[in-house]
C-alpha cells in the first residue's frame, strides 16, 4: 500500500474568523481529488474553540490535568465526527468510526481511503497524535496545517521581532519549542511532544497556515509550499 497522507488539522480552522464554511467545501474538494487520484489520507482534527471553552468551564473545579485533557479530546472527536460526516454525504470512502487510537486508525486503511480522527490520550495535542498516526501508517511526512504561516523564531502574538523561518531542523525546531507537555488548551506553534516523537521517527514536517487550501495541496504534491519545512537531522 502506498503510504497514506497525514494532515494535522488545527481545530482553529473549523472556528476562525475566516469563511469556514467556504474554507470546509475547498477541504472536500481537494480531499475528494486526491482519493480520486488513488491517494490514501488522515485527517487529525483539532479541538479548536469547544476544547478550549470546555476546559475553561471545568478548571476552576476539576485540577487533575488529565481529566482537563479528556475534555479537549471529546471536543476533538466532535470535530471529527463533523469532518467524518461531511466526507460521506458526498460518497468519499471515509472510515465510519471515528478511531481512538493511531494504530487503530492505521488498520483502518486496508478498507478505507479517508481516515479522519482527533485525539488518542491525554498529556499532548492532536498534532503528536498526527506525528504517531504517520509513524504507525508509514508515512514519512506530516503536514501540520494551522492558522499561522510559520513556524517563528519567537512567538509572534507577543514578540514583534519574530521572524518567519523557512526551513529548519527538528532539533532547532526543538529549541524553540522547548520539551516540556503543554498545559491543557494551551496551544503553541508545534506540540513539543510532536516534535519529541519526530525526531524519535524521523519524520519530515510541514508547517503551514491551512486556511489556504493551496497551501495544503502544494505540500501534498510535494510541491514548494508558503511555510515551514522541518526535516530530520
Ligand atoms: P488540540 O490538539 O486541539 O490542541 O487539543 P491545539 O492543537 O493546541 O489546539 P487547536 O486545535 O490548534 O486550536 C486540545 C486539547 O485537548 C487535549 C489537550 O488538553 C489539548 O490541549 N488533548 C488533545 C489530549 O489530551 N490528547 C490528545 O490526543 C488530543
Amino acid at each position: 500500500m502506498v503510504a497514506p497522507a497525514i494532515i494535522a488539522l488545527g481545530g482553529s480552522l473549523l472556528y476562525g474568523d475566516h469563511d469556514v464554511k467556504t474554507w470546509l467545501g475547498q477541504l472536500r474538494q481537494t480531499i475528494v481529488h486526491l482519493e480520486g487520484n488513488g491517494r490514501k489520507i488522515g485527517l487529525v482534527i483539532g479541538g479548536g474553540k469547544p476544547a478550549r471553552d470546555g476546559i475553561q468551564l471545568a478548571e476552576h473545579l476539576v485540577k487533575d490535568r488529565y481529566q482537563l485533557d479528556e475534555i479537549g479530546i471529546a471536543a476533538t472527536r466532535l470535530n471529527a465526527t463533523i469532518l467524518q460526516t461531511m466526507l460521506a454525504e458526498i460518497g468519499c470512502n471515509v472510515a465510519d468510526v471515528v478511531p481512538t487510537s493511531t494504530d487503530t486508525a492505521a488498520t483502518l486503511f486496508e478498507r478505507f481511503d479517508v481516515v479522519v480522527m482527533g485525539g488518542t490520550k491525554p498529556g499532548h495535542t492532536t498534532d503528536a497524535v498526527s506525528v504517531a498516526f504517520a509513524r504507525d501508517s508509514g508515512a514519512a511526512n506530516v503536514i501540520i496545517a494551522t492558522n499561522v504561516s510559520h513556524v517563528y523564531t519567537a512567538d509572534p502574538r507577543t514578540n514583534d521581532d519574530a521572524e518567519p523561518i523557512d526551513m529548519l531542523t527538528l532539533s532547532e525546531l526543538q529549541e524553540i519549542t522547548g520539551k516540556e507537555a503543554l498545559d491543557p488548551g494551551q496551544s503553541a506553534a508545534v506540540d513539543p511532544i510532536a516534535v519529541q516523537w519526530a525526531i524519535e521517527c524521523g519524520l519530515r514536517i510541514g508547517v503551514l497556515d491551512g486556511r489556504d487550501i493551496r497551501r495544503i495541496e502544494d505540500a501534498l504534491e510535494g510541491r514548494p509550499f508558503e511555510g515551514t519545512l522541518v526535516q530530520p537531522e
